[in-house]
Order: structure tokens, then sequence, then C-alpha cells
């Protein structure tokens, strides 16, 4: 499971952070104090520009991903509990991460951090630039996920247009029945040119 960090999250999220094994892996290697923390975390719920997830499985807080929304698009970043790395658990992470909000990312992982780029190379991103000792990934969506969306927002966008239908019919039915009559017309002609189409073999 997947969820949206809570207040109370701060100590787990904490410990994580500094932890030498997460410390090393940070672009920022600095320990981060109580204070700072505390108050990073209680802002988190306010920021539009990143989110942070905590990954819950079997009961086990297993580690966190997090979204920054920036010019150059997404950037996830992410840590599996020190306690729980080496058990699967950041490749699933990811995994599950995109299947729910499948889009495109990028990644900075640090040349050494083998771990963190098979995560990353399981799950569709490839290489775009290396500098110093910091590489990027990207994923784009795929042909699969573009159609999954576009899906959702026909769906969606059936909803707002019989909403539209409702409004004009509660508030102007005689005008609205013909203008109907009209786009009922024009649907059926759009229906023979696409048999025309069908049979132009
Ligand atoms: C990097 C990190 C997220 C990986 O998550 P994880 O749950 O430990 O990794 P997984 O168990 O899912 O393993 C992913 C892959 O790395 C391999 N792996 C795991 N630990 C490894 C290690 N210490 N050295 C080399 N490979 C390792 C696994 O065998 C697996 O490879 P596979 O795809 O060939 O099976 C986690 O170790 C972590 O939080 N590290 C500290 C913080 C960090 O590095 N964050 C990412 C910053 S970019």
């Amino acid at each position: 499971m997947i969820r949206q960090i809570k207040y109370d999250d701060w100590e787990l999220l904490l410990e994580w952070r500094n932890h030498p094994s997460v410390r090393e892996a940070s672009i920022s290697t600095s320990i981060i104090d109580v204070k700072e923390h505390k108050s990073y975390i209680k802002h988190l719920v306010d920021r539009d520009d990143r989110v942070q997830y905590l990954y819950v499985i079997d009961g086990i807080e297993a580690g966190y991903i997090r979204a920054d929304y920036n010019e150059d698009g997404t950037e996830l970043s992410y840590v599996i509990n020190p306690r729980q790395q080496g058990k699967g658990y950041g490749k699933r992470m990811m995994a599950e991460y995109l299947k729910a909000s499948p889009g495109s990312y990028y990644l900075h992982i640090k040349e050494s951090n083998i771990a963190s780029l098979k995560l990353a190379e399981a799950n569709g991103f490839i290489l775009e630039s290396k500098k110093g000792d910091l590489i990027k990934l990207r994923r784009n969506m795929t042909d699969l996920e573009i159609i999954d969306a576009v899906e959702a927002a026909r769906k969606g966008n059936n909803t707002n247009w019989m909403d539209l239908v409702r409004l004009a019919f509660e508030v102007a039915p005689e005008r609205a029945r013909p203008i109907f009559a009209k786009i009922n017309r024009g649907d059926g002609e759009i229906s023979k040119l696409l048999d025309k189409l069908a049979q132009n073999g």
C-alpha cells in the first residue's frame, strides 16, 4: 500500500534519513536535526511542488518514495527502511508507484549505488546523462499507459459532457432539444462516413 506521509511519521523518516546507507546515497550527506526535520514534515502537506508517500507492505513500513515537480519534469527519489533493504521491497515499491501513478519520470543516482541502478533499470528507466558520479535516468510512459490515460480522460469527459446535457435540458429544454437533434443527425453522418471508410478497400 502506498499512502501519503503524515506528521506522525516524522520519527521513522528521520531515523531512515540519518542512517549511513541513506546519507551515503544522498546528494546532501549531512545529519538532519529533529527541529529541521519536524518542520519539513509539518510543511510537506502544504507544498504543491512535492508529494511524499510511505510504502507499507504486510504491515511493515518498508520505505518512502517522493515526487518533485519541476521544469525538467517529475523527479522521483526513494529510500527503503535500512532494516528492510535488499529484500526486493525497493523494486516492488517503484513498480507499485508506477502502476498507481503512470507517467514520465526521471531519477538521479550515484554511480556507486548499484541496488538503486538495478531497481531503476528493472522498472524501465534508461540512461539519459552522466555528470561526475551522478547518473540521470528517465522513463517515459509506455504506449499502453498512454492508452489507459486517454481512456481515463475520455471517461471523465463523458461525465462532463452528460452534466452539460443535463444542464441544457434543465435550464432551456425547448432550446436544447433541436440542437441535440442536429447533433444526432451529425453523428449519423459521421457513422455513414465511417462505414464508407471501412468498406473503402
Ligand atoms: C537503493 C534502495 C532503494 C534499493 O532498495 P532495496 O529494497 O534495498 O533493493 P531491492 O532488494 O529491491 O534490490 C534491487 C536490485 O538491487 C540488488 N541489490 C540489492 N542490494 C544490493 C547491494 N547492496 N549491492 C548490490 N546489489 C544490490 C538486488 O539484488 C536487486 O537486483 P536484481 O534486480 O538483479 O534482483 C535501498 O537499498 C535504499 O534505500 N538505499 C539507501 C537510500 C538510497 O540509495 N536511495 C536511492 C537514492 S537514488
